[in-house]
């Protein structure tokens, strides 16, 4: 599911605030204007299983119980991403964990106040990538397709 170069892919939760709050169409508008490739979309509701795997490193948190109410709340939407370096990229347009420190500019900094109310999750490397696109998606949910612009998104020897 992971690829390399401009075929990088990353995760991107849409969280139950933005749900509703009506953002999933501004989130969606800031990764395509960005010049990244939506490469599968989808809306479901977490569970308890997935979201002790999701987030396991933050499992012994006292605010873990918090935010596992949180992602059940409404459902969400998950979303894969794909371009040079999107991995970081990615992290750069959501901006900080702390929305409210977040830079302006950021879907964070833009959008939210809270830590946890924090509008998106990305992942955060390339292997942990992989791993979370294996956890959200089918292999056939995923989709690859040349993307006309890319021609004016990157030059030749980034493409290659
Ligand atoms: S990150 O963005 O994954 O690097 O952030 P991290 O600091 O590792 O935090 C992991 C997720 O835990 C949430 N979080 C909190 N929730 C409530 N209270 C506090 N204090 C808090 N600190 C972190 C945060 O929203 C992260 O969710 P994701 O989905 O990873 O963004």
């Amino acid at each position: 599911m992971q690829g390399k170069g401009v075929n990088e892919r990353t995760l991107v939760l849409v969280k139950p605030d933005a749900i509703q709050r009506g953002l999933v169409g501004q989130i969606i508008q800031r990764f395509e204007r960005k010049g990244l490739k939506l490469a599968g979309m989808k809306m479901m509701s977490l569970d308890d299983v997935v979201l002790r795997e999701h987030y396991s490193h933050i499992a012994d948190k006292p605010f873990f119980g918090g935010v596992a109410e949180f992602m059940k709340s409404s459902p969400v939407v998950v979303m894969c991403w794909e371009g040079l370096e999107v991995v970081d990229a990615v992290r750069r347009v959501t901006g900080i964990t702390k929305a409210r420190e977040a830079e302006a500019g950021s879907i964070r900094g833009d959008f939210a106040m809270s830590v946890a109310c924090n509008v998106i999750h990305a992942s955060d490397t390339v292997d942990n990538a992989a791993d979370e696109l294996k956890r959200f998606f089918e292999t056939g949910e995923l989709f690859s397709y040349d993307k006309s612009e890319y021609m004016h998104v990157y030059v030749e020897d980034e493409r290659a």
